[in-house]
């Protein structure tokens, strides 16, 4: 017989704290975690890296269907990327990826190709994904659903908290300007849009910690385990 492996998708706005959450459920179930939109980073860089432009389009899908993107497990802490044994890290993070990435994942084929990745990725392992497709898109038969919101100020206060750990320095006001900027495209967008799945358990986390949210979490996950 053929083993079901869990599937926790985890979507929202950027900023929402959905990687923090998705790691400590990992940590704590044993699952797989992957972040959906390291994917789409790897995809932008591979962009900036060939000095391609937006209209490169199909030279982009080519380097991405020619190459050898890799996904390695470290343990629960998530994946880390390789394109062309390079490792991709914290130059997924930069300000020049952060404005590209929603116009690269606005794209039809861009995202048939991640999503393509992302399914190989989990189709041996339970898996918590976060992104913003994943409940609806990527895994709409998912065991969990969550949607993960927060005020905005209080989502660029945290984003900048994230950045400062990878050593740069910004201010809320223009990390909140950025983010909302690409959660008016990630919303509006015509193909997968950022949108609250029909069986999502939405918690918004303005008021709650971290350890408040993953204790739901964990029991969303129970409740789905002991229904099987
Ligand atoms: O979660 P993140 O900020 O690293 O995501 C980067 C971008 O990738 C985000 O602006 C939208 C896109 N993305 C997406 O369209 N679908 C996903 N499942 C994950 C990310």
């Amino acid at each position: 017989s053929q083993k079901k492996f869990m599937k926790i998708a985890i979507d929202g706005p950027a900023g929402a704290g959905k990687s923090t959450v998705a790691k400590a459920v990992a940590e704590k179930t044993g699952f797989y975690y992957l972040d959906s939109g390291k994917i789409y980073r790897a995809c932008t860089w591979v962009l900036v890296n060939n000095q391609l432009h937006m209209s490169d389009l199909d030279k982009l899908l080519h380097q991405l269907h020619s190459g050898n993107l890799e996904i390695v497990q470290q343990g629960q802490e998530g994946v880390t990327v390789y394109f062309e044994n390079h490792k991709l890290d914290d130059e997924l993070r930069t300000p020049q990826i952060n404005d590209l990435v929603s116009t690269i994942a606005s794209q039809p084929k861009i995202r048939e190709y991640v999503t393509s990745v992302l399914r190989h990725f989990s189709c041996h392992h339970n898996v918590v994904m976060d992104g913003r497709d994943i409940g609806t898109v990527v895994f709409p038969d998912a065991d969990v659903k969550i949607y993960l919101t927060a005020d905005q100020r209080i989502r660029a206060q945290r984003r900048v908290e994230e950045l400062k750990t990878s050593g740069i320095l910004s201010t809320v006001d223009e990390v909140e300007k950025s983010i909302v900027k690409r959660d008016f495209q990630d919303q509006t967008r015509t193909h997968s849009p950022l949108q609250i799945a029909d069986d999502a358990v939405v918690i918004n986390s303005t008021y709650l910690s971290v350890q408040e949210v993953v204790e739901k979490v964990i029991r969303l996950i129970s409740h789905a385990n002991s229904q099987e």
